[in-house]
């Protein structure tokens, strides 16, 4: 069947869901069974997530664990984690058991400064656009009185507008460099809104200066947008003890495990290559929070990312030390995140992760996501000095393979019962049940 299709958004969704059916299984009716396996069975709960996005044909499921026990400046917190990988969500329990007793995490707010620009093209020179600008600073911040009026009252706002002049990299570039406060909510919509209103009176007063030539008077506008790099909207969140109350099962000696600590994230912090994965672990533990919770992971990890590589290399999030016998283990994060807007009041599983986390402000989630983070990078650095990876990996991936092989209740029991003692591994179970099978 031909796989182009035009006006597939105008079609009601029976007819996208049979559209897809025809074209891509030999078998529709069997695909169109699943597809409607994974509706809601409440019409008003799946026709609220059909309209979260265009061309909705039904849900895709990522399990919502739960990670109890986490002790954060002295609170307790049972966390939400959307995650699909099976070792996360019991690797961040065991991390917070461990630190619970051990003085729990620290966290730190170092600011909550949001930012947007509006990326526009001067040809003149650059001392006029500059006066220009500081004669209608205030008019421009004016123009968006309407729009920040809710957010000023709640405290937030634009905190600055700056013009920054990029013509040494292109032709002709200026910024109009805004930052923001925006409180509990994530603040996209609010920021870009006020940007494009910059961007209009930016238009409007160059057009009307009186000492501008035609063609700097035309000043064109090449976008309005938010950044997701936000290095200013950073938490830190930190753990510490005496080296020697790392004692536990699988640390014996724990100036050994320690010293070996801070060499593996030292790694981190001078090999891209290492450092991309320490990472990816901590953001494991981030993007799982920030999901359960509503927001935006693609922005976070975008940002995340570009904070890794502040310095020209990309680099550890987290640090390591040893310091008059006191192991300490820390990381700063950028964090934009809302508790209010968006996705926080209509999805039914957000609302509820919010609850369970009781109704924390965005200031809040930020500790508390930076905190599982930092979590998993401790849980992911343990097993990898100490037993490594794959021991607790495979444990828990074993119900992956077992589903695979659509293992029946007493073959798991004695797949589960020979591997209690044994690495687990995709061969070795594979044949384990292939010989229970014989
Ligand atoms: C796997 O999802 C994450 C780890 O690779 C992180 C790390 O290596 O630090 C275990």
């Amino acid at each position: 069947m031909d796989q182009a299709v035009s006006g597939f958004s105008k079609l009601s969704k029976e007819d996208k869901i049979n559209w897809i059916a025809q074209t891509y299984f030999s078998e529709p009716e069997k695909a169109v069974k699943l597809i409607k396996g994974y509706w809601n069975s409440d019409p008003a709960l799946q026709k609220l997530h059909d309209e979260f996005i265009e061309n909705t044909i039904t849900n895709f499921y990522l399990p919502l664990g739960i990670a109890p026990n986490f002790v954060i400046n002295g609170k307790n917190y049972t966390v939400p984690m959307a995650i699909e990988e099976s070792s996360v969500v019991a690797a961040a329990a065991k991390s917070a058991k461990f630190w619970a007793t051990r003085g729990g995490f620290k966290t730190t707010i170092i600011d909550t400064e949001k930012i947007g620009q509006v990326h526009f093209i001067f040809h003149g020179s650059a001392d006029k656009i500059q006066s220009f600008f500081n004669q209608n600073k205030a008019d421009l911040i004016a123009s968006t009185d309407s729009i920040t009026q809710n957010m000023r009252a709640r405290g937030g706002g634009i905190r600055s507008i700056e013009l920054r002049n990029l013509t040494h990299q292109l032709n002709g570039y200026f910024q109009l460099h805004v930052t923001f406060e925006t409180k509990d909510s994530m603040g996209a919509n609010f920021i870009n809104s006020c940007l494009e209103q910059l961007a209009q009176t930016l238009k409007t007063k160059a057009a009307e200066h009186s000492d501008f030539n035609a063609e700097e008077k035309a000043v064109e506008v090449v976008m309005s947008i938010l950044s997701n790099y936000v290095p200013n909207c950073l938490v830190r969140a930190e753990v510490s003890c005496a080296v020697s109350d790392l004692v536990e099962k699988k640390i014996e000696n724990p100036q050994a495990f320690a010293e070996k600590f801070v060499q593996a994230v030292r790694i981190a912090e001078i090999e891209p290559y290492r450092a991309v994965t320490h990472n990816k672990g901590i953001m494991n533990g981030i993007d799982s929070v920030v999901l359960a919770t509503g927001n935006d992971f693609r922005a976070i990890e975008a940002g995340v990312h570009a904070y890794a590589s502040r310095n020209g290399q990309y680099s550890s999030l987290s640090y390591a030390e040893i310091k008059d016998g006191i192991f300490r283990f820390w990381m700063d994060v950028p964090l934009a995140l809302g508790t209010v807007g968006g996705l926080t009041s209509l999805h039914p599983m957000v609302k509820f992760a919010l609850s369970v986390l009781e109704q924390p402000s965005a200031r809040d989630l930020m500790q508390i996501v930076a905190t599982v983070g930092l979590a998993q990078n401790f849980a992911a650095l343990r097993s990898l000095t100490t037993t490594g990876i794959q021991e607790g990996h495979m444990k828990m991936h074993l119900n992956n393979i077992l589903n695979q092989f659509q293992a029946n209740d007493a073959e798991r029991q004695q797949v589960k019962e020979y591997f209690k003692n044994q690495v687990v591994s995709h061969a070795g179970v594979v044949t384990f049940l292939e010989n229970l099978r014989k």
